[in-house]
């Protein structure tokens, strides 16, 4: 039994069959509509979510499958004091497949470790978020037709964005990735991504503050909202929160082909009028996001190959 807990919990070619399995679903997603019939995916939210839930319901949904859950901690037995091994034992005995979101780092490991059905981070704190990143990867592959020799600006808050941490770790394995790390210095990444990831692995990377001058350099810009729920300090979060904001203005300085990418949901990092820039990919991938969570279900099933 597999669980999908870190990005590195797959080979490079595992992804890369995930990834020509999203594909191959996009291109006939009604070959696949009875993959799963009869199975059930559990979705154990502790946080709040609201693309990440219902894109993992609506994956098990278009497979034919169906759909349990919760959607937060006080409409569980965790308000009674449950813990995340017991409810994992007890959701074992109803769904086949479980994705959890937690607010604590590692619960899903936890869960995992108790687990009789395959578990699926679907983000802890503020550590990973994989199949977030498998979306973002499948977005990358599916809009500029590669994953290596690309320049990506990650900006805004690199320290909480768990969707930061999984997306680095995941895009290193691929050739000639460069990172330009945009935040303000209270929001760099952690320095154990950056020694244990970047700099054993020889990445070339910059950490710099200001946006505008490095956009003319980025193939991709990924966006990410400061992460509000993570800080102690109510008036720090004041102090950040508009730290970026891409507007049109920015976006001419950028290549003609560069992509903006976010996990959503957005604050005020992007501005409305930049949605409706050719460039501005977005919601594109939260559509993306869907077939490559129908690939992750399919895959942590063993039925992969159900479909010639
Ligand atoms: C992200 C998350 O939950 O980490 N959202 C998502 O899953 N699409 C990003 C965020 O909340 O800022």
């Amino acid at each position: 039994m597999r669980h999908f807990l870190s990005p590195t919990d797959f080979s490079l070619e595992e992804w890369d069959k995930l990834l020509d399995l999203a594909e191959a679903i996009k291109n006939n997603p009604e070959k696949y509509a009875h993959v799963c019939d009869g199975k059930k995916i559990a979705t154990l939210f502790y946080e709040a979510s609201t693309r990440t839930r219902l894109s993992f319901e609506a994956a098990m949904l278009s497979l034919g499958g169906s759909v349990l859950g919760f959607h937060s901690a006080e409409s569980s037995s965790v308000s009674k004091g449950e813990s995340v091994s017991d409810t994992i034992r007890v959701i074992s005995c109803f769904a086949d497949i479980c994705a959890m979101r937690h607010p604590k780092e590692g619960a899903p490991m936890v869960a995992a470790s108790k687990s009789k059905i395959p578990v699926i981070n679907a983000g802890d704190g503020g550590h990973q978020h994989p199949s977030q990143t498998l979306t973002d990867l499948f977005t990358i592959r599916s809009l500029k037709g590669r994953l290596d020799h690309l320049t990506i600006g990650l900006c805004g808050d690199l320290k909480f964005g768990r969707t930061v941490h999984s997306l680095i770790n995941a895009l290193t394995r691929y050739e000639g990735i460069r990172f330009v790390l945009i935040s303000p210095e209270a929001l760099r990444v952690p320095s154990y991504i950056r020694r244990e990831v970047l700099e054993q692995k020889n990445i070339p990377f910059k950490e710099v503050e200001n946006l505008d001058e490095v956009m003319p350099e980025l193939d991709i810009l990924y966006m990410t909202r400061i992460q509000k729920e993570r800080f102690f300090n109510e008036e720090e979060y004041i102090r950040l929160k508009d730290s970026y904001i891409l507007d049109a203005a920015k976006m001419k300085l950028a290549k003609e082909d560069m992509l903006v990418l976010h996990p959503l949901p957005r604050v005020n990092e992007i501005a409305v009028e930049v949605d409706d820039d050719p460039r501005a990919a977005y919601f594109k991938q939260v559509q993306y996001g869907m077939y490559a969570r129908m690939a992750l279900i399919m895959t942590l099933l063993g039925l992969e190959d159900a479909v010639c």
